[in-house]
């Protein structure tokens, strides 16, 4: 059963957005492939792919794309993200689990206690997190007052 909050077929419809957003890719250096899919309070779905640079470091991954278009856009009231990653022409096979930077991102706009990731695998059911489960002790807005 899913979390409360979230219908499941809003988990689907998430998971089907950040797989096409996967195909959007920009990963020649990795070959991996990542999509994501983010989901306002109000309704609507931001999503985002992975974008690679030949330097390394300007590489941002699909989830940061996905908030960074949506905050640009004004929107700042997020209620979940859907990832999924693998090789690219190889079916997904495992979890994509967000990196570390990304957690942190999301902590900047998300509410640790209500904010979910729906993460998803090849045949298993999607697993879903709340923000401060992948980011525990996470160093927020709150910590500078
Ligand atoms: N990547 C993501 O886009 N999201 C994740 O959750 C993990 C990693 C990207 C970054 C890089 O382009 C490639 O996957 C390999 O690390």
């Amino acid at each position: 059963m899913p979390k409360e909050g979230l219908t499941a077929d809003t988990i689907e419809l998430l998971l089907s957005e950040a797989k096409k957003a996967r195909e959007l890719a920009y990963a020649p250096y990795s070959g991996f492939y990542v999509g994501a899919a983010l989901l306002t309070k109000s309704g609507k779905i931001y999503t985002g792919c992975n974008i690679e640079s030949a330097a390394q470091t300007p590489t941002c991954c699909a989830e940061r794309v996905a908030i960074f278009k949506a905050v640009s856009e004004g929107e700042k009231n997020f209620a979940a993200i859907a990832v999924i990653g693998g090789k690219k022409g190889e079916e997904i096979s495992r979890i994509c689990a967000p990196c570390g930077v990304c957690r942190q991102v999301m902590l900047e706009f998300c509410d640790e206690n209500e904010f979910e990731i729906i993460l998803s695998g090849r045949k298993e059911k999607a697993k879903i997190f709340k923000l401060k489960e992948l980011l525990p002790l996470g160093f927020g807005a709150d910590d500078l007052n």
